[in-house]
């Protein structure tokens, strides 16, 4: 998310310092050659991607079979000709509990105990998991989706104007996790209402600390002196899904969530705490106060692994992933059957990380693989010149991670996974997102969504993997690992810099070929290696400024084969794309509409809730998971 409460998260002042100088050849050819020139074309299908965008729209070959949408403002979401897209799990809506199903008042008079049994808000990361094997599968199964954070504003009735542990309570009741059993009938898809799956996981459920800062001292809070447990997960943005069956929820801005006093310390700094906290949890939750409980915070920013299939299971914080602002946590396998998870810190000028099991993967779903995730190497990633890279292990006692540096255990490295990183010389991106694996050629796609301060005078400057200054429109980076994903070193270049070809400074052009966008975000690549590619503009920057002929945001697909990106979706007003998946065969694709109705300050006016957007009701804004088909039951996007 794009916060305009001048929380963005923005800490690095680390002096890990650009590797790249002017007498790098490669970033000298940025500088005089433009944009084309830094894309390093080293994967040959795209070496032609060197070449300036055309100007008129022209013919590709390839797989992608459908009519591009143009870009659009308008209050709904369109899909191209021969589509269907239908509204399937709203916020408010009963998740399906047994014996709890609270309707929906549009009103925004629903008790948090309600909301705790129904959709939270700001639908984001989404996985679906067929509940049958073979043809069942795809019209019957589970989806496990993130509500990221919420709009206070169109949460409660009067906002935040007045305040009470109530409203605290709904607002921790609306974030966190949504399990749905869904199932195509003879109505079209829909939930299951009630299933012996339904869950929500919130701000408030009981969790374990697993992995080597569980028990840290660091970890210890006064209401858990061992440091095993935690209550709640938040600001769940991207996700991952495991071999094994299990979903993974991933703590991106939690730092939002605390308040922290007037001198927060170094390490507190490090992680961007802040006096204010746009959601005002403090005031009747005292975990969240830092000058009270300095250490709560440490227990976010990590990976959370759910079984989607037993809503009586525990959520577990898997530290050995590392801790970060965490985007999401694609997991892919090694050639010797080992886990790895490839994830990105959004915030600006932070890292990118893998991490690699110890352990191979073992038949027998999550009970088999129970503590997979909990033993491995932990790597940051540091990006070359020439279209190198390299991944930098973080293990304590290892290069400057010394005791004396503040690293004696491994727990100390995870908790303090970004001054570990500072001083191993890691790579620091233009915010990274989500980050998706082709499933059939292990290549690697990051989202760089944006970064205004790249370039700044006392800001890090470009470098060749985040090639432009005052980059307010992204990238997709890419990379393939040297022979298999467990490997330290790889080679990568730029998929595409998005810009707008119309913009009138150079370097926010861009090289896309085919359909304007930016912002990318979201990013799955399905079976076909057709590549999804979401948008999110934040509501402060949408349809003005660099963004003013981009239109409302939006989702493409890309064909890595001709490099081409047309337009298969856009959103109604003031919304994010961001969270998709499809059933097996692909003929059934789930989105996410995430904060419909978002003005440009990213809080709604309660007494004007529709000012922006009514969708999906022609009331109350309310993020949605819609359901994409097409019209004649064929393979979405061919
Ligand atoms: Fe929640 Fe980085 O988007
Ligand atoms: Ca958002
Ligand atoms: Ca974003
Ligand atoms: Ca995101």
């Amino acid at each position: 998310m794009a916060k305009d409460f001048s929380l963005m998260e923005d800490s690095n002042r680390s002096s890990n310092p650009s590797i790249h100088s002017l007498s790098d050849p490669s970033r000298r050819r940025v500088l005089q050659g433009g944009l084309a020139a830094a894309v390093s074309g080293l994967f040959a299908p795209l070496a032609s991607l060197a070449q300036t965008a055309p100007a008129a729209p022209m013919r590709y070959s390839g797989k992608l079979g459908f009519v591009g949408v143009s870009v659009a403002t308008t209050d709904t979401v369109t899909v191209p000709m021969g589509y269907t897209a239908e509204v399937l799990y709203r916020w408010g809506d009963a998740v399906g509990i047994a014996g709890n199903l609270p309707a929906y008042k549009p009103d925004a008079t629903n008790t948090a105990a309600e909301q705790a049994a129904q959709a939270g808000m700001h639908h984001d990361g989404i996985h679906y998991f067929p509940l049958e094997s073979g043809s069942g599968g795809n019209r019957r199964g589970l989806l496990a989706m993130n509500h990221e954070y919420v709009d206070d504003g169109l949460l409660h009735t009067d906002g935040m104007r007045t305040w009470s542990a109530e409203k605290v309570a709904k607002s921790q009741a609306a974030h966190g996790v949504s399990v749905v059993e869904v199932a195509q009938t003879a109505q079209g898809w829909q939930v299951v209402r009630p299933s012996r799956y339904a869950r929500r996981i919130t701000a408030a459920t009981p969790m374990r600390i697993a992995g080597p800062a569980a028990g840290h001292a660091m970890m210890r809070t006064a209401a858990d002196p061992e440091g095993v447990r935690v209550l709640g997960t938040m600001n769940n943005c991207a996700h991952g899904f495991t071999p094994w069956g299990t979903y993974l929820t991933c703590e991106e801005n939690f730092i939002n969530y605390f308040a922290a006093g007037d001198n927060p310390d170094a390490h507190a700094r490090r992680w961007g705490a802040r006096k204010e906290t746009p959601y005002r949890w403090a005031e009747f939750d005292e975990r969240f106060d830092m000058t009270r409980h300095p250490n709560e915070f440490n227990r976010f920013g990590w990976v959370v692994e759910i079984d989607p299939t037993d809503p009586t299971s525990t959520p577990i914080k898997r530290t050995a992933l590392g801790r970060a602002a965490h985007e999401g946590a694609t997991v892919t396998t090694s050639k010797d059957g080992r886990a790895v998870v490839y994830m990105g810190e959004d915030a600006r000028f932070e890292y990118i990380y893998k991490f690699v099991s110890r352990d191979r993967i073992r038949p027998g779903g999550a009970a088999a693989n129970r503590d997979l995730l909990d033993h491995g190497t932990l790597y940051v990633a540091r990006f070359d010149a020439g279209g190198r890279g390299e991944w930098i292990e973080l293990a304590a006692g290892k290069g400057p991670l010394t005791a004396a540096a503040g690293f004696a255990t491994q727990g100390d490295v995870v908790i303090k996974a970004r001054q570990a990183s500072d001083l191993l010389g890691a790579t620091k991106m233009d915010r990274p997102e989500w980050i998706a694996v082709d499933p059939n050629t292990a290549e690697v796609y990051c989202t760089l969504t944006n970064n205004s301060e790249r370039g700044r005078e006392g800001r890090p400057g470009v470098d060749a993997a985040n090639p432009r200054a005052d980059n307010t429109f992204g990238a997709i980076i890419r990379w393939k690992e040297d022979g298999d994903t467990a490997a330290t070193r790889f080679a990568w270049d730029h998929f595409v810099l998005a810009g707008d070809p119309a913009n009138t400074a150079a370097n926010k052009q861009g090289n896309i070929r085919g359909d304007v966008f930016g912002s990318p975000d979201g990013i799955w690549v399905d079976s076909r290696s057709i590549v999804w590619i979401q948008t999110d503009v934040s509501t402060s920057a949408l349809n003005r400024g660099d963004y003013a002929r981009t239109g409302n945001n939006m989702m493409l697909a890309a064909d890595p084969s001709t490099g081409e990106i047309r337009r298969f979706l856009t959103g109604p007003n003031g919304c994010e794309i961001t969270g998709v998946i499809a059933t097996p065969d692909l003929r059934t694709m789930f989105v996410n509409i995430q904060h419909p109705g978002e003005p440009g300050s990213e809080r709604s006016d309660p007494d004007r809730p529709t000012a922006v957007s009514t969708w999906p009701d022609g009331a109350r804004p309310r993020s949605a998971t819609i359901v994409i088909r097409r019209n004649d039951g064929g393979i979405i996007g061919t």
